[in-house]
């Protein structure tokens, strides 16, 4: 299939634990590009403590990027990938770091530990101060995965929920990828990305998620997890 989204990737180099050179970005996006990926959101990480590059490398390094990007045929936007803490919407409020593809939405990262009233406080933090939650790779979260009502909560609290592909297709494992399955049956998930970093154990792997929840969900329902809801988030959630 053609014209799928990536929203979450870390293909922007020299700046978090992603692609260690332009040239890897290049060897990303070509495998992204033969997945049927054209567009692509690069949201590197910032994480206070670990990942704390100034954000005008991120901009120097983004342009290199989003040209890359145009001569392959992919469009890439800025983002970021925020590790939640107390200072979030204060940081966002004077634009230190990026929302998604400039909306009012923030992928938010949280621990694998992270406990669920902390999760639920900086959701409705992000949700009262304007911005749409999109909980990254919730399905790493203990919170979530002993607890799929939890995430049901989550969703009806009005947070979008973001799975990666590498979990789904069993890449980090058999229960992993059971877990995955189902909260998909339950449409608790709104999008699936790569979360990728480099061409080797953290590759995309859209393609082949694509085709996997089409077996199970039909090919309608990938169009609207892969192209459908992340069009809306870039032209609709301003
Ligand atoms: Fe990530």
């Amino acid at each position: 299939m053609e014209g799928l989204y990536d929203i979450h990737a870390h293909i922007v180099p020299h700046f978090d634990d992603g692609s260690k050179s332009l040239d890897e970005t290049r060897q990303i996006l070509e495998l992204e590009y033969r997945d049927g990926v054209r567009t692509i959101i690069a949201t590197s990480h910032f994480r206070r403590g670990m990942f704390e590059t100034p954000l005008h490398v991120y901009d120097e390094q983004f342009e290199r990027v989003r040209k890359l990007g145009e001569s392959m045929g992919i469009t890439i936007l800025k983002g970021c990938e925020f590790h939640a803490n107390m200072e979030m919407i204060d940081m966002l409020n004077k634009k230190e770091r990026y929302t998604m593809a400039d909306t009012r939405c923030v992928l938010a990262e949280f621990k694998n530990g992270s406990d669920k009233a902390f999760i639920k406080e900086r959701c409705y933090a992000l949700l009262s101060h304007g911005y749409q939650p999109i909980v990254a790779h919730f399905e790493r979260y203990e919170a979530c995965r002993k607890d799929i009502d939890f995430v049901a909560e989550l969703v009806d609290m009005g947070c979008y929920m973001q799975m990666n592909s590498q979990s789904l297709i069993g890449e980090d494992g058999f229960f992993l990828k059971q877990y995955c399955k189902k909260v998909i049956k339950y449409e608790l998930v709104h999008f699936l990305a790569t979360d990728c970093h480099n061409t080797k154990e953290r590759k995309p792997t859209l393609g082949k998620a694509a085709d996997y929840i089409e077996k199970f969900m039909g090919e309608g329902y990938v169009r609207e997890l892969l192209i459908e809801n992340p069009r809306k988030l870039i032209i609709e959630e301003k």
